[in-house]
């Protein structure tokens, strides 16, 4: 059918499934139905692509005939890590293929190092990044001194390598895992052995534990450099306290004219978002065309205003997402397809 299709070009929407998903994967049908209909209102054609690794090859080959790729795949998986789709993205993205996000991009601004390389921002707290478990044994002891801390393992995603560390008497450590209810009693050493995995293929950071945790979480949706909307939760993850685990719930998802926010959007589309490109030495085209940071609620300003303390950037598999944020999503990809591509 001809008609006001595919005038700015093809791209993939890739995610992973398996064998029977992949069958019957459908642009109506997938969680992706409001992203498909916001592309194809701007002339965009976009096919799903269904990923696992076994038909990584099929994959590139289809890949390699479009224009880009936007990818929602999760840096951790049923126990799969990303190392052959990124392998593969990188491929077709230096066969001029646009990518997003770049996995070189996720690696930079989707780990939780950003923590550490953006700490002198006015989102940033006392954050320190333990390159080995040496380091980590000889300087949070402390650090534990003057308070809780956060550790989290560099790459990982659902909780899965968070934890809230706190001093008891002796040499011993209280220790909640950001995936389980209540907290339990380990010497330091055990908890270091715990954590040492978390070497073999990266880093540590630790970050102070932020009191107003409870308080709830809001997470600013950004498609390339521009406030896609806010999601705020109530969490339960690092919250032990009975009473505001009991107020934990959804995410409540609003549009970027949230007036609750309006500040936050300002800061991280003025501020923060250029100090993070050139803090990371990016360039604005190639900011994801959806992203969020996770901001929490810090100590009030002199002014009383609040402030906000970054707990994680999340890049590789952002959704569900706001109810505006394909629209957006669909103008930023437009903006890149009408680009001529650099060599
Ligand atoms: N510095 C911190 N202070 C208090 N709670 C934190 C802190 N960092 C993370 N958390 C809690 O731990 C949860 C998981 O941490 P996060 O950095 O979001 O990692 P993940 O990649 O697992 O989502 C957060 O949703 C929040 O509830
Ligand atoms: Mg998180």
């Amino acid at each position: 059918m001809l008609g006001t299709t595919a005038q700015l070009g093809r791209i993939a929407v890739l995610w992973r499934g398996d064998e029977v998903e992949r069958r019957g994967a459908t642009p109506q049908t997938s969680r992706f139905k409001a992203v498909f209909a916001a592309l194809a209102d701007v002339g965009i054609q976009a096919m799903p692509v269904v990923y696992e690794d076994d038909v990584v090859d099929a994959v590139r080959a289809e890949l390699e005939t479009l224009d880009g790729v936007l990818v929602w795949v999760n840096p951790i998986h049923e126990g799969h890590s990303r190392a052959r789709l990124d392998t593969m993205l990188r491929d077709v993205a230096e066969r001029g293929v646009w990518v997003s996000a770049h996995p070189d991009v996720i690696l930079k601004m989707g780990t939780k190092e950003i923590l550490y390389h953006t700490r002198t921002m006015s989102w940033g707290c006392d954050t320190a990044l333990y390159r080995t478990a040496e380091e980590m044994r000889t300087q949070l002891p402390e650090r534990l001194a003057a308070g809780p801390r956060v550790i989290k393992r560099n790459r990982g995603n659902g909780g899965q390598g968070v934890w809230r560390v706190e001093r008891v008497v002796g040499n011993g450590v209280r220790v909640l895992d950001a995936t389980k209810d209540t907290s339990e009693n380990l010497t330091l050493d055990e908890f270091l052995n715990r954590c040492a995995h978390y070497f073999e293929d990266g880093s540590v950071v630790d970050q102070p534990f932020q009191a107003r945790l409870s308080e709830g979480v809001v997470r600013c949706y950004m498609a390339g450099d521009r406030c896609a909307g806010f999601g705020h939760q109530k969490v339960k993850a690092l919250v032990e306290d009975p009473i505001a685990r009991a107020e934990a719930g959804p995410r409540l998802y609003s549009s970027n004219s949230d007036e609750r926010f309006q500040r936050l959007r300002r800061l991280m589309e003025n501020e923060w978002t250029p100090q993070l490109l050139s803090s990371l030495k990016i360039t604005r085209d190639e900011l994801p065309m959806i992203w969020d940071a996770d901001l929490m609620l810090g100590t009030p300003g002199p002014d009383g205003a609040d402030t906000y303390v970054l707990g994680e950037i999340n890049v590789s598999s952002v959704f569900p997402i706001p109810d505006e944020a394909p629209a957006q999503i669909a103008r930023r990809v437009a903006e890149r397809l009408q680009k001529p591509t650099q060599s």
